[in-house]
């Protein structure tokens, strides 16, 4: 049996599954999913990010890194990417995992202050994991207001849910959905969507 976790723990993906694993045990309401998205998932997020906007890319709830893998493989230029973390646990691996990229441990609810000298770039989209749904509301209040205050008009916000009817729209009172689709290839299913800031 001690051979099989040690042959278990060596498979690639492995101590990133366990990371995570930990992590749903230390704060189940923060984590909100059951196991890293599947690369399905991470890519059908990663390919509704414009290649060739000007301005960064804003991760928000970067995990193990199953969507900054995506972000990155899609074209998106590191220079260009900011992840944002709020374990500190994961924002260490994710240190670790991608060196050349800017990772902040920090809360989303903070977003603009967390930017500090990038606050005042562009910034092109937010891709976000953010579980919504199940943070407390005072704080996917707070979260909603930073997608508001720093995306400009035509800004993009994507965004995935478990919850196949979608993201509640009172959430994002000025974003209209331009996209939605279920991705079946991940367990559970989920759904991508694509929210563009409002004039
Ligand atoms: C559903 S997991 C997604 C992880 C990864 N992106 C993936 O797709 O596998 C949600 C992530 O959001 C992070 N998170 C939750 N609340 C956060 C907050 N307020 N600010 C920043 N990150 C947060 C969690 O720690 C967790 O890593």
């Amino acid at each position: 049996m001690k051979r099989f976790v040690k042959v278990l723990m060596q498979a690639p993906g492995a101590a990133s599954l366990a990371l995570f694993t930990r992590e749903i045990w230390a704060n189940p309401r923060a984590m909100g999913a059951a196991c890293p998205s599947a690369p399905l998932l991470a890519g059908s997020m990663a390919a509704r990010v414009p290649r060739d906007c000007d301005g960064l890319v804003i991760e928000l709830g970067g995990g193990t890194g199953a969507v900054t893998t995506a972000l990155l493989k899609h074209g998106v230029p590191p220079w260009k990417l900011v992840v944002v973390e709020r374990s500190p646990t994961l924002a260490h691996h994710l240190r670790q995992r991608f060196p050349q990229l800017r990772i902040i441990q920090g809360d989303a609810a903070q977003l603009g202050q967390l930017l500090g000298h990038d606050r005042s770039k562009k910034i092109a989209s937010i891709v976000s994991s953010l579980p919504l749904r199940s943070l407390h509301p005072a704080t996917t209040r707070a979260i909603s207001q930073q997608f508001e205050t720093l995306l400009d008009a035509g800004g993009l916000l994507v965004q995935f849910t478990y919850d196949l009817r979608g993201t509640r729209t009172r959430w994002l009172p000025r974003f209209r959905r331009v996209s939605s689709k279920i991705v079946w290839g991940n367990l559970p299913p989920a759904r991508v969507e694509v929210f563009e800031r409002q004039a």
